[in-house]
């Protein structure tokens, strides 16, 4: 099945066509097209995304990269199925792809499925990894609206065994980066100034570490850095960049220490042979680093999406779409905000 998938769940419009093949226990993803058209530089000056802007970029990009994908598959040549992102997400955002797709759809008589952001954060990694996923697994989902722990038995079918009570791990990250005066969106430029601090300068709370269960809070870690920002005045010159870069870096620090050490627990408990990562904030090579160090130790294998597919993409939308119509599940072609796993 060729599909070609939109997503406009947040800041990003982006379309894709991936091949997809293999049915549940070994689906098989080749991406031909991934064309993204971010919106950073229209939120920025906002400190974050603004959810009306955002559906207006979305109206003014999609048909652009439509056209672009015109060129390669004329008439939709080829394309067996359009697929669209229902949620979660903005909603003025998600309603943009979703009269897109179904205008399309009509036009070119294609069926349209929907698809799930979540899912394709899941299942991202599989659209660079090409070897069949050992089973069980345990997934980490750490994007800037939702940070939370899977076990899966089967690739297609997942248990959530553990999430953020308050705020996403992302989110923190951006807002530690607006304290530390950064521009949006502050995870990469948080990461970017941690590479140059000391990450054992100050030592951070590791919020719910300890506790038995797999949920995550990341809202106390961020207050923990307002409050030592209050109470430690920043040097002047040269001195404020290292200071605010041995910040950045025990905060990045006490952050993944939680991530993955809670992860490594489960891998260990449900007896794990794949840990899975997936979501924008794998995009952290900190993250990426400790993890697979950790999963090495542990003897379980870890994937982890190539590059472009960490952040917002439409061919993880894609994925998502297909596994979903193996398992018959068809998903309401109508906005959902707060669509969960
Ligand atoms: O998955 P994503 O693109 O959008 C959502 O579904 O939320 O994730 C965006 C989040 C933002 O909070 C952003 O700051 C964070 O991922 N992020 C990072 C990095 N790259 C993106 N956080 C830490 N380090 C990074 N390199
Ligand atoms: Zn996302």
């Amino acid at each position: 099945m060729k599909i070609l998938s939109i997503e406009t769940s947040c800041d990003e419009t982006a379309l894709a066509v991936v091949l997809c093949t293999g049915g549940l226990t070994n689906p098989s993803f080749k991406v031909e097209k991934n064309l993204v058209s971010s919106q950073i530089n229209i939120h920025r000056p906002f400190g974050g995304v603004v959810p009306n802007l955002a559906k207006r970029e979305h109206l003014k990009s999609l048909p652009l990269i439509f056209e672009k994908i015109l060129k390669f598959y004329p008439d939709l040549k080829n394309i067996d199925t359009v697929s669209v992102t229902v949620g979660p997400g903005l909603e003025p955002a998600l309603w943009t792809g979703i009269n897109f797709a179904k205008f399309i759809g009509n036009i070119y008589k294609k069926p349209v499925l929907g698809g799930n952001h979540l899912e394709g954060h899941l299942y991202s990694s599989l659209l660079s990894h090409k070897e069949k996923v050992k089973l069980p697994a345990v997934a980490l989902i750490v994007s800037g609206g939702h940070t939370m722990i899977l076990k899966m038995d089967k690739l297609s079918t997942w248990k959530k065994i553990g999430e953020t009570k308050d705020d996403a791990v992302g989110e923190a990250f951006d807002k530690v980066a607006r304290l530390l005066g950064l521009p949006y969106p502050g995870g990469p430029e948080v990461e970017k100034l941690a590479k140059h601090g000391n990450e054992n300068a100050v030592s951070f709370p590791r919020p719910m570490l300890t506790h038995k269960n797999y949920d995550f809070s990341f809202s106390g870690l961020k207050t923990a850095v307002l409050y030592y920002l209050r109470d430690n005045p920043m040097p002047t010159g040269r001195q404020a960049k290292t200071k605010k870069a041995d910040v950045a870096a025990s905060f990045q620090k006490a952050a993944v220490d939680v991530l993955v050490k809670k992860t490594l627990r489960a891998a260990d408990e449900f007896g794990a042979k794949t840990i899975i990562l997936g979501g924008g904030v794998a995009a952290n090579k900190y993250l990426k680093n400790h993890l697979s160090k950790e999963a090495k130790r542990a003897g379980v294998k870890f994937i982890v999406p190539k590059g472009e597919f960490n952040t917002d993409n439409a061919a993880m939308i894609a994925t998502s779409s297909y596994i979903n119509h193996l398992k018959k599940k068809k998903y309401r072609l109508i906005a959902q905000a707060n669509l969960n796993m």
